[in-house]
């Protein structure tokens, strides 16, 4: 594959023809629920990033764009639902149609408590959008309205996912090797 980043990869996941599909899929069902409307898409920083910018571009509705950045507190594997706002929104959401586009659902607590912060602002709807989702991780229930690709219980990197801030470019969907985070 010619990338220097391959020698920490223990194998390819989703590779990115599938990723595409998947994302435009997603797109196509989003065009169709929100023909009429022109709907805020909301991504979570910084994971979410290239998926947003794919999503957007399989949207054939008007829509608008923001970024949130949160960080989950507690160390470790344990999640105290503790989330604090690194960069709030720049728009005012109320009375719009509002999507989450996340990176992937893990334990459900960011999307938790972003749920219900971006509730109380009073949007006309609010939809969550997830490319990847987790199962086995899963502690607090969120109803997906929109879901990609189900992976196992691995930890994975590429196409927007990092370990450590790294990785994020690689355009397929990874697996690291355990050597590298142990
Ligand atoms: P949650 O609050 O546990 O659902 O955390 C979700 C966030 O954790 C995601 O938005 C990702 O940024 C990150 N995350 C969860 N699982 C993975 C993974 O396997 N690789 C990289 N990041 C992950
Ligand atoms: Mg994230």
């Amino acid at each position: 594959m010619g990338n220097e980043m391959m020698k920490d990869i223990s194998s390819v996941l989703v590779p990115r023809e599938e990723i595409e599909k998947e994302v435009k899929r997603i797109g196509a069902a989003i065009s169709r629920d929100y023909a009429g409307k022109t709907p805020i898409l909301i991504s979570v920083l910084k994971g979410a990033f290239i998926f947003m910018a794919d999503l957007v571009r399989n949207i054939t509705v008007p829509c608008t764009l923001d970024f949130m950045s949160v960080s989950s507190y507690g160390k470790g594997t344990k999640t105290s639902g503790q989330v604090q706002i690194i960069k709030d929104l720049d728009t005012n959401i109320e009375g719009r149609d509002v999507i989450i586009v996340e990176d992937i659902l893990d334990s459900g607590v960011t999307l938790s408590y972003l749920i219900r912060l971006l509730q109380a602002r009073r949007p006309a709807s609010l939809a969550v959008c997830a490319l990847f989702d987790k199962p086995a991780r899963h502690k607090v229930e969120i109803r997906l309205a929109y879901k990609g690709i189900e992976v196992p219980n691995e930890f994975i990197v590429g196409y927007g996912l990092d370990y450590a801030e790294k990785y994020r470019n690689l355009p397929d969907v990874c697996v690291l090797k355990p050597e590298i985070y142990e």
